[in-house]
């Protein structure tokens, strides 16, 4: 799929993902997973701003950057609702340039199973991140339930049409396969949701 069409695909389901933010949908693992971040931070593939109302606002400033205009003008919003201090790109992650080693967190929450070569984009985040500057992921993958993964096979070719995303990505095989040294993985809903704290290095 070429990248205008998946950018259209993401701005028509942008209300969707205001809704969703402002229902703190899967609030429990966003809350788990991000209660320490800190300092200059980095959240790729932002969307609507949906892990905005877990940052604490007085530890952090934000540059955010999501390709859909949609989604950003919502995140945009959201970060102004809240009192978050941050900044927006419009801009594809898996061409990015950003400066190197510059960003204490980088925040990445149901991303990887959207981009073309998520390894690449996950070692881009290493370089963006300062040496040992912790890395916060929250992404669906493979089940380690057989029949559920044979499911996620099956779905994935109207998974990718209908809403732009892979459903069968390996997470655990990306993340070893990428520079960033993971400090602790959690795995719910028979596996498919993967918490992982990760460290640049
Ligand atoms: C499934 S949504 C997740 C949004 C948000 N992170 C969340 O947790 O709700 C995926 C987001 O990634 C963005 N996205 C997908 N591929 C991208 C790319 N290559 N560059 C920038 N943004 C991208 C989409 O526009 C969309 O906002």
């Amino acid at each position: 799929m070429n990248k205008n069409s998946l950018i259209r695909k993401f701005n028509k389901q942008a209300a969707r993902y205001e809704r969703n933010t402002r229902q703190r949908s899967l609030g429990e693992w966003r809350q788990r997973l991000l209660q320490d971040v800190e300092g200059h931070v980095l959240e790729v593939a932002v969307g609507a701003g949906a892990n905005f109302p877990f940052y604490n606002r007085s530890k952090v400033d934000v540059t955010a950057v999501d390709f859909s205009p949609e989604m950003l003008s919502r995140a945009r919003q959201m970060a102004s609702e809240l009192g978050i201090q941050a900044t927006f790109q419009e801009q594809d992650i898996e061409t990015l340039e950003l400066p190197e080693r510059s960003f204490d967190c980088v925040v990445s929450t149901l991303s990887l199973c959207g981009y073309k070569d998520p390894v690449k984009a996950l070692n881009q985040i290493n370089r963006w991140a300062k040496p040992g500057g912790r890395i916060y992921l929250l992404e669906h993958g493979m089940s380690t339930n057989r029949l559920l993964g044979y499911a996620q096979h099956l779905l994935n070719p109207a998974a990718r049409r209908i809403s732009g995303c892979h459903y069968n990505r390996d997470m655990i095989e990306i993340v070893d396969a990428s520079a960033l040294k993971v400090v602790k993985t959690e795995r719910y809903w028979n596996g498919i949701i993967h918490l992982i704290w990760a460290q640049a290095t």
